[in-house]
């Protein structure tokens, strides 16, 4: 079964033809970031015009490279939630006009359940049950995978989502935007030690996440530096704060996986990018003699790849759309 997917939910504007929810055969991402470097983060508006500008193209090129026309499809797949509405909306609205004009079922895909999907692109072998960390520029959740359409949140953030945190302290350190990836970087030659930052607990939750008390410690540290006119060990501050974070993200995954008994374990979303994430997730598993995975890099962040995979499993599952499909800014995983 082939599905022509689309994704439109934050500056990416994407589409993919997948095969039966495993194989890519055709793929395209316009990124709008060189945009919304120019602000220090997304615009909002901006993005959903770049997005009715380029929807019509990248769909075009995308089947074009699959070496198809629309008939060579069986259904089609859109993000519907959540994300930016305005942004989400030209994806929805023109996916709603593609299967009316082609009489194409429509399959709306919940973004992160995409994030995890983008693991069974690369790993052939992996089906659910398994424990997910996704952690993503809105997003930081522990979920039970217990099969591809049902879903449980077994831990979030109380506040910053890990991408959020990593793009204001890397925006601080004077990164372009998105941060997360400079700052990865830099910490790659940076000493983790050289300052010693809280690694967050929320009392009342063991899987929960905080970040927001970690990136003010580090912003806080950033401006008394600058006002004393100090130097910033910006590489050593960068290894620091993200040690921090990756190690309550790993300490709960952890925990929640022996806790509930889960032997495989996957990352997703943009920030299962992270060097030290990957690293310490495969050593971890590999002491407790778990499994682990985690997408290809360029599977990482937003795609229209990803959106085709889930969109497979959501059809199966007979979840489909009509004309009176809705975009949602906010909307629960567990509710698909
Ligand atoms: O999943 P994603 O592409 O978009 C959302 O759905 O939010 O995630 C984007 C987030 C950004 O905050 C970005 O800085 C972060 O993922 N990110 C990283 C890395 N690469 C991307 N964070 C830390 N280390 C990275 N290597
Ligand atoms: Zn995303």
């Amino acid at each position: 079964m082939k599905i022509l997917s689309i994704e439109s939910s934050c500056d990416e504007t994407a589409a993919a033809v997948i095969e039966d929810g495993r194989r890519i055969i055709s793929s395209v991402v316009a990124t709008q970031v060189e945009e919304h470097k120019l602000y220090g983060g997304v615009v909002p508006e901006i993005a959903s015009r770049r997005h009715c500008e380029s929807i019509c193209g990248v769909v075009r090129e995308t089947l074009a490279q699959a070496q198809t026309e629309l008939d060579g499809i069986d259904a089609l797949a859109v993000t519907y939630a959540p994300g930016l509405i305005g942004a989400l909306l030209v994806g929805v609205n023109f996916a709603k006009g593609l299967s009316l004009s082609t009489g194409l079922p429509l399959v709306p895909v919940h973004h992160l359940r995409g994030h995890i999907a983008s693991n069974y692109l690369c790993f052939p072998e992996l089906e659910p049950p398994f424990l997910c960390l996704v952690v993503s520029g809105g997003h930081s959740h522990i979920v039970e995978v217990k099969d591809y359409t049902d879903m449980r949140i077994i831990g979030r953030t109380r506040d910053d989502a890990a991408g959020e945190a990593f793009d204001k302290a890397a925006r601080t350190m004077g990164m372009p935007y998105p941060g997360g990836i400079h700052l990865d970087i830099a910490a790659e030659s940076g000493d983790e030690n050289a300052f010693r930052f809280p690694i967050p607990k929320v009392s009342t939750s063991p899987y929960d996440f905080s970040f927001s008390g970690l990136k003010t410690a580090v912003i806080n540290l950033i401006h008394n530096t600058r006002q004393k006119g100090g130097e910033l060990p910006v590489n050593d501050l960068a290894a620091s704060f993200r040690k921090a974070v990756v190690d309550s993200l790993t300490r709960n995954f952890f925990l929640a996986a022996d806790d509930l008994g889960y032997d495989t374990l996957v990352l997703a979303g943009g920030v299962s990018a992270n060097s030290l994430l990957r690293r310490r997730t495969l050593e971890l598993s590999k002491a407790k003699g778990k499994k682990c995975y985690f997408p290809a890099k360029e599977l990482c962040g937003d795609n229209g790849a990803m959106i085709g995979a889930q969109a497979y499993y959501e059809y199966l599952a007979g979840h489909t759309a009509d004309a009176r499909l809705n975009a949602a800014a906010t909307r629960s995983i567990e509710m698909g």
